[in-house]
C-alpha cells in the first residue's frame, strides 16, 4: 500500500521539493491509519471489515448457533454439543469487538463467543468463497470429455502406488472426480487385489451380485453381462436408489481374439452438449421418470427390484448428478403421462445417437493386470462380443465403491496434504 502511494505520489506534477514533504505526511498518515478489523453489528448481520479489505457479513444467529466454546461445541468430537431448546433464538449481540486474531460477541443472555478471524474467512458467505470451498472441499469440478480429448484427460496409475503411497490414492480419487475414468496397472492377478484398493477407500459396495462379481461366459445365467454377446451402451444398477458409484474391473484375462473391447462415454459432456443443442429432448430426458428394473436370482438369492428415475437426474441446482441408461434394465412399465412418453421415445433417440457417435465414444481393449476404473453415476459404458478360446477364457473380476466412501477418503487426504481444512 505505502509502495502504491509512493508510486502514485512520484507520478503527481506536485513540484520535487513539496513532493517530496507531501509523502512524507501521506505515509505518516497512512502509519497512524493502520486499518484494524472492525466488526459492527447491523440489524440480523454482523459486519466484519478487514484490513485487506475483505467485508465479511456474517448472520447473527450462525454465530450463536456456531460458538465455539466448551458448553457449545466439543472439539474431540468435531461437533456442535448445544441441543437447540438450548439455544435462545431471540438473542442479540449486545457487543461485538473485532482485533487481529478473532471477533469476540458479547451475547444478550450474557453468554460470550469467540472465532478466529481463520475460521470465520474459512466460513465466508462471500460468493466467490463459497464456490471456492465447494470446489476444493465439498467436491472437485467435474471436467466433460469425449473422443477427441480422451487421450489428454486419462491419466494411469501404478497398483503398488495406489495401496502404499496415500499421494497416489489421492491422485488417483482425484482423477476419478473429476473425469469420472483412470486405469490402474501392473495389478497383481489375484482376486484379493480388488478387495485390497477398495480397502485403501473404505469398503467395497455389495449388491445383489455379491461383493465381487466375475464377468465370464456363464450359460444359462440371468444376467446379460455374463454372456460372451455384445454389450450395448449401460449404467450398472441404475434400478438401485442407492446406485454403486464407481465401478472397477480388473481383467484377470483378455481375449486373444477379436473383441472384447470396453467403451466409454461421458454422459456429463452429453448431457451439457443436450441441454444446448435440443433442450426439448433435455427437459424430456431430465423429467420423464423411467422405471428401471432387475428380476433374477444370482447366488440362491431372488431379486426384484425397481427404481423410477429420469435418463439424465439433475440436483436441486439444475446440475447434472445421474445417468440411467441401459436397455435390457429398462422396464416395460412406464408411469408417466401419454404425451410425456411420445416426447420422451423422441429425445431418446436423439440422445441414443449422440451416445453412440464416434466423436462421444472410446473405445479400448484392457489387458491382463489393468482395473478400468470409472464413475459409473456419470459414464454409460459397453463391451464388444469376443470369443473364448481353450487356455484363453476372457474373465474380468467386478467390484464397486461408494461415492460417499470415496469423497470421504478423498477429503480426508486433502487434509492431510494440507489443501483444505475442517
Ligand atoms: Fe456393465
Ligand atoms: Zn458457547
Amino acid at each position: 500500500m505505502l509502495r502504491n502511494l509512493l508510486v502514485s505520489a512520484s507520478r503527481s506534477l506536485v513540484p520535487m521539493s513539496r513532493q517530496s514533504r507531501l509523502v512524507a505526511t501521506q505515509a505518516a498518515a497512512a502509519v497512524q491509519q493502520q486499518p484494524k478489523p472492525v466488526a459492527t453489528v447491523d440489524g440480523e448481520l454482523v459486519s466484519l471489515h478487514l484490513p485487506s479489505g475483505e467485508h465479511h457479513k456474517l448472520p447473527t444467529m450462525w454465530l450463536r448457533d456456531n460458538c465455539q466454546c466448551p458448553k457449545c461445541f466439543n472439539s474431540q468430537q468435531m461437533s456442535r454439543i448445544i441441543y437447540w431448546d438450548e439455544l435462545d433464538t431471540s438473542v442479540k449481540p449486545a457487543d461485538v469487538q473485532a482485533d487481529e486474531e478473532k471477533l469476540a460477541v458479547k451475547w444478550s443472555d450474557g453468554h460470550r463467543s469467540e472465532f478466529t478471524l481463520e475460521w470465520l474467512k474459512d466460513r465466508s458467505f462471500l460468493p466467490e468463497d463459497q464456490r471456492k470451498w465447494l470446489d476444493t472441499t465439498y467436491r472437485l469440478p467435474k471436467v466433460a470429455w469425449n473422443a477427441e480429448n480422451y487421450n489428454s484427460i486419462l491419466k494411469r496409475f501404478k497398483y503398488s502406488d495406489v495401496v502404499n503411497s496415500k499421494e497416489h490414492l489421492r491422485g488417483w480419487l482425484e482423477a476419478m472426480a473429476v473425469y469420472g475414468v483412470a486405469i490402474v496397472y501392473d495389478t497383481p492377478p489375484t482376486e484379493e487385489s480388488l478387495l485390497e484398493l477398495g480397502d485403501k477407500v473404505m469398503f467395497p459396495r455389495r449388491t445383489h451380485y455379491g461383493v465381487q462379481f466375475h464377468i465370464r461366459d456363464k450359460p444359462n445365467t440371468t444376467n446379460v453381462a455374463y454372456l460372451k454377446e455384445k454389450l450395448e451402451m449401460h449404467t450398472d444398477l441404475m434400478y438401485y436408489e442407492y446406485k454403486p458409484g464407481i465401478n472397477m474391473l480388473h481383467c484377470l484375462v483378455q481375449t486373444e481374439g477379436a473383441g472384447g473391447e470396453n467403451l466409454l462415454a461421458d454422459a456429463y459432456y452429453l448431457s451439457e452438449k443436450l441441454k444446448v443443442t435440443n433442450p426439448e429432448a433435455y427437459k424430456a430426458l431430465s423429467t420423464v421418470p423411467v422405471t428401471w428394473a432387475d428380476i433374477g436370482e444370482d447366488g440362491g438369492k431372488t431379486f426384484y427390484s425397481l427404481y423410477r428415475a429420469p435418463v439424465i437426474c439433475n440436483d436441486m441446482f439444475g446440475e447434472f448428478m445421474r445417468i440411467n441408461y441401459s436397455q435390457p434394465q429398462r422396464s416395460s412399465h412406464f408411469n408417466a403421462t401419454l404425451d410425456q412418453i411420445v416426447a420422451w421415445y423422441k429425445a431418446y433417440d436423439v440422445f441414443t445417437k449422440e451416445l453412440n457417435s464416434p466423436k462421444n465414444q472410446v473405445r479400448f481393449k484392457t489387458r491382463p493386470g489393468e482395473i478400468l476404473t470409472f464413475d459409473n453415476i456419470r459414464l454409460i459404458h459397453a463391451r464388444e462380443g469376443y470369443d473364448d478360446k481353450p487356455g484363453n477364457e476372457r474373465h474380468i473380476i467386478g467390484q464397486f465403491l461408494d461415492w460417499d466412501e470415496v469423497f470421504s477418503r478423498l477429503r480426508v487426504l486433502r487434509k492431510e496434504a494440507g489443501l483444505i481444512k475442517y
